[in-house]
Formats: structure tokens, sequence, C-alpha cells
């Protein structure tokens, strides 16, 4: 395949793409991947820290790179996040919804806090940067949002019971914001990935689990981060991309197809 061709199905010259969650593991492998297609990529996290270190990375890569804090659970901070984008580059084409936060612990011990924590981030918070950004979306012509899943947007894991639902809520929300915009130029999907080698499941997951979720996936192994830029690069791209609304890809080493 020529490279002109590839250029043409998946280039994103002249977008500016906001990646919420940017500083994480998987925000910063789609980071990278926005910045190598050709998109100018907000970075937008919690800490300005986290968000330069990532920026700073971005550019080393040749990659055309700024940034925003921004807490998700704040309306106005994400009214904030998208006027910094226009001030900064005048568009805002992509939205890529990649915060998150996971609790595990029985059910009967499962704090009413953390509940609420995880559904603000994980769920509320997607459908605030949602309205926010297809406002701006809408008006301006047209745009993409990727939202971020899991294999728990499918299936309820044991022990995540907040983050099993806010994740099985955001995929729905994707597929239910997507009917809405779909003449109206905003495409709307998400990815759901399996297990990634990321701080996260570090901390949840003791050997037990990790032997067991190895032997769920057929692929035997965890995820690399960057193993997600080709799902996103398809249901971004406005050409490769052009007629994919309301639906998602899983990236799960086939974890998922294996469960059912
Ligand atoms: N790592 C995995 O195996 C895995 C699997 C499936 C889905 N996911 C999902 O992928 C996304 C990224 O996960 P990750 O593994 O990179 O985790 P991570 O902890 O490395 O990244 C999450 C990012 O979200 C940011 N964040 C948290 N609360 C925020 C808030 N209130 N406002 C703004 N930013 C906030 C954090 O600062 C962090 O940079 C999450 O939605 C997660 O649920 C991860």
């Amino acid at each position: 395949m020529s490279a002109e061709y590839l250029q043409e199905l998946f280039g994103l010259d002249g977008q500016t793409a906001v990646v919420i969650g940017g500083a994480g593991v998987l925000g910063g492998a789609l980071c990278r991947g926005l910045v190598r297609a050709g998109a100018h990529v907000i970075v937008a996290d919690l800490t300005e820290e986290s968000c330069a270190a990532r920026v700073a990375e971005l550019e080393k890569l040749g990659g055309k790179a700024g940034s925003c804090t921004v807490d998700v659970t704040s309306r106005e901070s994400l009214e904030n996040l998208l006027a910094a984008t226009l001030k900064q580059t005048g568009r805002a084409d992509i939205l890529v919804n990649c915060a998150g936060v996971n609790f595990g612990s029985p059910f009967l011990e499962h704090p009413e806090e953390q509940w609420d924590r995880v559904m603000a981030i994980n769920l509320k918070a997607v459908f605030q940067a949602c309205q926010v950004f297809a406002r701006h979306m809408v008006e301006a012509g047209g745009g993409a949002i990727l939202n971020i899943g899991s294999v728990t947007s499918h299936l309820p894991l044991s022990r995540v019971f907040a983050y099993s639902a806010s994740k099985a809520g955001v995929l729905n929300l994707t597929r239910n914001i997507a009917q809405e915009f779909g003449a109206k130029g905003v495409r709307v999907n998400a990815i759901c990935p399996g297990f990634f080698p990321a701080e996260q499941n570090r901390r949840l997951l003791d050997q037990e689990r990790i032997d067991n979720i190895m032997h769920g996936t057929p692929m035997q192994r965890f995820g690399e981060p960057e193993e997600l830029v080709g799902a996103m690069l398809l249901l971004l791209s406005p050409v490769a991309g052009s007629f994919i609304t309301g639906t998602h890809v899983n990236v799960d080493g086939g974890f998922t197809a294996a469960w059912f």
C-alpha cells in the first residue's frame, strides 16, 4: 500500500484532537498515535506537570501539541478546556474521553463514596464532555468523538461493581449520542480495551486474577497501549471511518469473544 493512500485514509493533518486523560498510560499511546497521524493534540489531564511531560514527549516525536488542565467532574472545567483548545488551535475536531478510575472490593464492602467517584469520572464526565464538545462540533460542521469503554462494558467483572456499571453506561451512552448526531456530522464511537499492563491493573489484580485473565484471553497476554492506535485511527478518521458511528471495537485479545 502506498504511503499516499495510507495518508489519505488515516491522516489527520489540520485537525485538532483533545485527549482527556492524555497523561495516563493508554491516553499517552493515543496521543502519540494522533500526532503521528498529523493531528494537533491538546493533552488534558489533572495536573500541569503530567500534561507538560506528555506535551514534551509528543514534541520530541515531531508532533504539534499543547495542553490544558481539566477536572472532568466539573462542567466549568470542561467548558474551559474547549475554550483553551479553540484559543490555542482555532478548532476542536476530535474528542477522546480517556480519563478513568477504578475501585475493587467485595460488593457488601463497596463504599458509596467510591461508587459516586467512579461514576462521576467514568460516566457522568463522558456525558458532560460530549455535551460541551458536541455542541461546538455541530456548530462547526462536524467532528468525531471516541469514548474509552472496557471489556466491562459487556461483562460484569467481579469486585469492580461501579467500574463495570460505569463502562456499560459509557457504551450505551456512546450509541445513544451517535443516534442524535448522526445527521449533524458528529460521529461517536468507542473502543473497549481488554487488559493492559497499566497502573490500575497492577493495583487491582493479584497473581491469581492475572492467571485467570491469561486463561480467559485467547491471545494469552496483556495488550500493549500502542495496540489501541489502529482502532482509534479507523474510528476517528473522517475518511476511513466516514460511515462508522454508534459502534465499538474490542481491543482485548479475544477476551470478550471467549467469555460468551
Ligand atoms: N489499563 C487497562 O487495562 C484498561 C482496560 C480497559 C479500559 N481502560 C480505560 O482506559 C482509560 C485509561 O486508563 P489507563 O489504564 O491509561 O489509566 P491511567 O490511570 O494511566 O490514566 C487515567 C488518566 O485519567 C486521569 N484522570 C483521573 N481522574 C480525572 C479527572 N477527574 N479529571 C481529569 N483526568 C482524570 C488520570 O490523571 C490519568 O492520567 C480509562 O478510562 C480506563 O478505565 C483501561
